[in-house]
């Protein structure tokens, strides 16, 4: 059957009218987070009166909303206007463990909305969307505001989880003797790893950040003498011992040049069968697939992170290669994870 032209304009036209109409889902998403309605649901189907009054919203609105997310998917509206939890839901659920229902908090609050609108200028000037929308950086602001400071926390936290987790499955770290982890903040991710596969553990970050290291460590089950606990700047060099540097969403933070000067200092701590392993998600090039098993579309994901982030860049594969191989390194593996994380193996040149 050929496609005429009339139908390949509605298809176009469907597309467009998709993408003005993401903006809503999102903010119709956040508003119900926001509104607990997804925990409340996760106790059984209320009526929308009952949501409304356990909400403190007027229920003609808050049932426009609702409907929607109905549609969307995302709740099971039931005759007489009662609403129900759906699989979509239950992952929304704020009230228990770090969910994908505090990413989307942190990631549609209005200090977000606002950094959005400023693209367009910044495109012209140069600037970080978020800073001239909210007069100072993501992590200040997070710092500053008490809920924004906990969401943010709770959702790197399921971000790490639903990577790490797959990533453990499928990357065997239990050939090295010791890891690194530089940048590895709170020590979650060198937890998981000591803990799975027995080897000791090193976590390197600024002072300030490792100073609840010790506590939160142990709290996930590992011997305090498992982790030795390093502080520094990596712009200052690195420690020696480790026979493996992991690194997640740590390069990315970086414009070449420093990452150049982080690659040069990995080389530096490392004896010659040492690696490094690069944990990112990859943006892909031309030809290779767009989105990620989880869902994720990297570009897209890098765009946020201009508009969020200060420095930096999520960059593609050969672009990661194009830095290793000016620092005396060699691609040796390429681990996918099902999710939006990929680990890139790399060796030192003889
Ligand atoms: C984007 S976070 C990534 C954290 C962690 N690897 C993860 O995936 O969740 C970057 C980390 O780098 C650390 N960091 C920033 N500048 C640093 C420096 N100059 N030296 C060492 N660590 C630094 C930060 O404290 C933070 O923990």
């Amino acid at each position: 059957m050929t496609t005429t032209l009339a139908q390949k304009n509605m298809e176009a036209k469907k597309k467009v009218f998709g993408m003005i109409q993401a903006f809503w889902e999102s903010q119709c998403l956040y508003v119900a987070t926001r509104l607990d309605i997804f925990n409340i649901l996760s106790e059984g189907s209320q009526s929308i009166e009952t949501l409304a009054e356990k909400t403190a919203t007027k229920a003609e609105k808050l049932y426009v909303i609702l409907r929607a997310l109905g549609h969307l998917g995302v709740l099971e509206e039931q005759p007489g206007k009662i609403f129900a939890a759906t699989e979509v839901s239950d992952l929304l659920v704020t009230n228990a463990e770090p969910s994908i229902g505090h990413f989307a908090m942190h990631i549609i609050e209005p200090a977000q909305w606002d950094a959005w609108k400023e693209l367009e200028t910044c495109l012209h000037t140069g600037e970080v969307p978020f800073e001239r929308a909210n007069g100072k950086t993501v992590y200040e602001f997070t710092r500053d505001e008490d809920w924004s400071g906990d969401v943010f926390i709770k959702a790197m936290s399921f971000l790490t989880d639903h990577a790490v987790d797959a990533l453990l499955d499928v990357f065997d770290f239990s050939r090295f003797g010791t890891v690194m982890d530089v940048g590895g903040g709170q020590g979650g991710l060198i937890s998981k790893i000591v803990k799975r596969f027995g080897c000791k553990g090193m976590l390197f970050d600024l002072p300030y950040v490792t100073e609840t290291a010790p506590a939160y460590i142990q709290k996930q089950g590992v011997a305090a003498d498992a982790v030795q606990i390093v502080t520094g700047d990596v712009f200052e060099g690195l420690p020696t011992g480790a026979d493996a540097i992991v690194m997640k969403y740590f390069l990315s933070s970086w414009k070449d040049e420093d990452a150049l000067t982080i690659l040069r200092h990995c080389r530096e701590a490392l004896p010659k069968h040492g690696k490094v392993v690069l944990l990112q998600c990859i943006v892909p090039d031309l030809g290779e697939p767009t989105v990620c098993p989880d869902g994720i579309i990297p570009s897209l994901f890098a765009t946020q992170i201009m508009v969020a982030v200060p420095g930096g860049a999520w960059r593609t594969q050969k672009e990661y290669e194009r830095l290793f191989t000016a620092s005396g390194f060699q691609l040796e593996n390429v681990v996918h994870t099902g999710t939006n994380l990929s680990a890139l193996e790399f060796g030192l040149v003889d």
